[in-house]
């Protein structure tokens, strides 16, 4: 149930929604916006009719035009500062030892659940650990996990650099599996939705960006995926992460140690100009 609503006094007729519907669903019929009910079934949910409409006339699954906030003369970031956001964006590896505020935690969780999704599924699931104590005992797990693989001979080929990485925790307590990160983000999906592992990156890198904006940094862990998802299985089962869920990629976070004086360049992109 859709829940279509119009509000027929403001309403100008003018076919917005309806030539903007993804999903082919609403007519025109005499001069005002329908959803048959036997195309509901359709409505991937995307919301646009509400968010095109100029005289905020609709409503459609529970949230109307007050629910949103106007974007007309709103205070969008300048092209410049989100080039400066992108290009000063850095890997953190270095932070302090404290929790980022858990509100903090929310609503940046909150904010990168807009981010796209294939069918706009949106099926996601973000796995967060937002006390680094428990960060800090998943580590010790994970790193026991990687030594009884090393002591018995079963680490795979090809993932030699997790005996280097134990080594080093065990040399001088340096933390390259979580680079010393005091949360986690792992975003998950059923591998029943469109584009499971594809929607998990992009919320990432939507997580990551508007954390960033916040002072908050973040590092993409290839090392902590690869030892959830390959190595130490059970640690999958311990965040409480679906059987039947893709994990998407991991993610660290919390309030920098260090500060980056400066952008950087890089070389040019490869482009493939197609004529
Ligand atoms: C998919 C992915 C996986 C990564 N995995 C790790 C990792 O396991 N450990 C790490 O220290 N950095 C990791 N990184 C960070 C990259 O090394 C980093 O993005 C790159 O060196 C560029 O530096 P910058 O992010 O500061 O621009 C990863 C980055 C990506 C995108």
């Amino acid at each position: 149930m859709l829940d279509f609503t119009i509000d027929v006094e403001t309403c100008i007729g003018c076919g917005q929604c309806a030539s903007d519907c993804p999903a082919m669903i609403i007519n025109m019929e005499s001069n005002l916006p329908l959803i048959p009910e036997d195309v509901e079934q359709f409505c991937i949910g995307c919301m646009h009719c509400v968010a095109v409409c100029s005289e905020g006339s609709v409503s459609i699954l529970g949230y109307g035009p007050d629910a949103g906030v106007p974007l007309k003369d709103a205070p969008l970031p300048a092209p410049e500062q989100l080039e400066l956001l992108i290009k000063g964006r850095r890997s953190v590896r270095n932070y302090q030892d404290k929790n980022v505020d858990g509100e903090l935690i929310n609503k940046l969780i909150e904010v990168a659940s807009h981010a796209p999704s294939g069918h706009n599924d949106r099926e996601l699931l973000y796995t967060v650990v937002d006390d680094k104590g428990i960060v800090y005992d998943l580590r010790d797990e994970a790193l026991n996990g990687l030594e009884k693989l090393i002591e018995s001979e079963q680490l795979p080929e090809g993932f030699e650099m997790f005996a280097d990485i134990l080594d080093a925790w065990k040399a001088s307590g340096k933390d390259i599996l979580f680079r010393g990160a005091p949360h986690l983000l792992i975003v998950s999906a059923s591998q029943e939705s469109a584009a499971p592992l594809h929607d998990c990156v992009i919320a990432l890198s939507t997580f990551e960006m508007y954390a960033q904006s916040h002072g908050v940094g973040t590092i993409w862990n290839g090392f902590a995926t690869l030892t959830i998802s390959e190595l130490v299985p059970s640690l999958k089962t311990r965040l409480g992460i679906p059987d039947d869920h893709q994990l998407g990629y991991v993610m660290g976070f919390g309030l920098p140690a260090l500060s980056y004086k400066r952008t950087i360049e890089r070389s040019a992109p490869r482009v493939n100009r197609v004529k």
